[in-house]
């Protein structure tokens, strides 16, 4: 009786726009995204702290994180940590730092495409590519690696790979962003791979293209090509993630939910 009150209550002040209506935090979990302080990473941590997750939001220098700093001083939920996924030093000191928290999500999105200037067949700039791979491949697989067992100790054990439709080897008809694309194939395979180990242990892995989304990283196509706000990406992206299912561990998502060619 007393139980169904309070639930009454609860509803009645929902409905009175006092409270948002959302699963509290110690049952929606704890999300670790990496590069939060802009783009698409920045609205991964925004729109899970505000379902009630608490976030684990790291960004390579967390002093010039304005917007994320507002965010986490907000909502006590958002944790700020500084990590750069070059590091693989910084990574395991950091899966120290939280050794024996449970993480339900782990968001690899932090990326970069590399300067296109570098990537010209001819002249190519070799520590540049490097950059790249360290980021966009090495990056993932270290974090996935360390962050496994907080992985395994949560409830949803979910890893998510932005990784791009660039990494489509079936897509690729010329010669752009040899790096960056190298790069996103690459984390598709190791991804895959690893795949197998971490579904023994109960986490599952999808691998998603976001599709041209309205970032730093897309200035250059402003204007040129349709591009959609982070806002929807990361709406259409939790939702793949929320319909994860261990049999579709691997699997190559567009954002829309269907499956890209390899
Ligand atoms: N936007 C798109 O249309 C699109 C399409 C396909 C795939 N993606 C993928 O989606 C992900 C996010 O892209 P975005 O559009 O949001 O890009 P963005 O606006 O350029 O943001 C990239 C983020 O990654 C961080 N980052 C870069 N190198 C890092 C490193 N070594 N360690 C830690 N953080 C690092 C950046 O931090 P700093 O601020 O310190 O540089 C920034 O927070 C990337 O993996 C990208 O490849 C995006």
């Amino acid at each position: 009786m007393i139980r169904r009150m309070i639930s009454f209550f609860a509803l009645a002040i929902a409905l009175a726009g006092l409270t948002p209506v959302s699963v509290s935090a110690a049952d929606a979990g704890t999300v670790l995204v990496t590069g939060a302080n802009r783009g698409i990473g920045l609205e991964f941590a925004r729109q899970y702290a505000a379902k009630g997750y608490k976030v684990i939001a790291t960004a390579r220098k967390p002093a010039e994180a304005t917007e994320l700093n507002a965010l986490a001083k907000a909502d006590p939920d958002i944790t700020v940590e500084a990590l750069d996924v070059s590091d693989l030093a910084a990574i395991d000191a950091l899966a120290a730092k939280y050794k024996g928290t449970a993480v339900d999500i782990l968001i690899n999105n932090a990326g970069i495409t590399g300067f296109p200037e570098k990537q010209r067949f001819g002249t190519i700039d070799y520590a540049s590519f490097d950059d790249v791979m360290n980021t966009n491949v090495r990056g993932p697989l270290k974090m996935t690696e360390a962050f496994t067992e907080h992985l395994v100790a949560s409830k949803q054990k979910k890893v998510l790979v932005m990784t791009s439709s660039e990494g489509s080897i079936a897509g690729a008809t010329s010669n752009r962003q040899p790096f960056y694309r190298s790069s996103k194939a690459a984390v598709n395979m190791v991804m895959k791979n690893i795949s197998y180990p971490l579904k023994d242990k109960g986490i599952a892995v999808a691998l998603i293209n976001p599709g041209p989304v309205d970032t730093d990283m897309m200035a250059g196509a402003r204007g040129r090509m349709p591009l959609r706000t982070t806002e929807l990406a990361v709406r259409e992206l939790s939702t793949i993630m929320e319909t994860l299912t261990l049999d579709k561990t691997a699997t190559f998502f567009n954002f829309d939910g269907t499956t890209m060619p390899w």
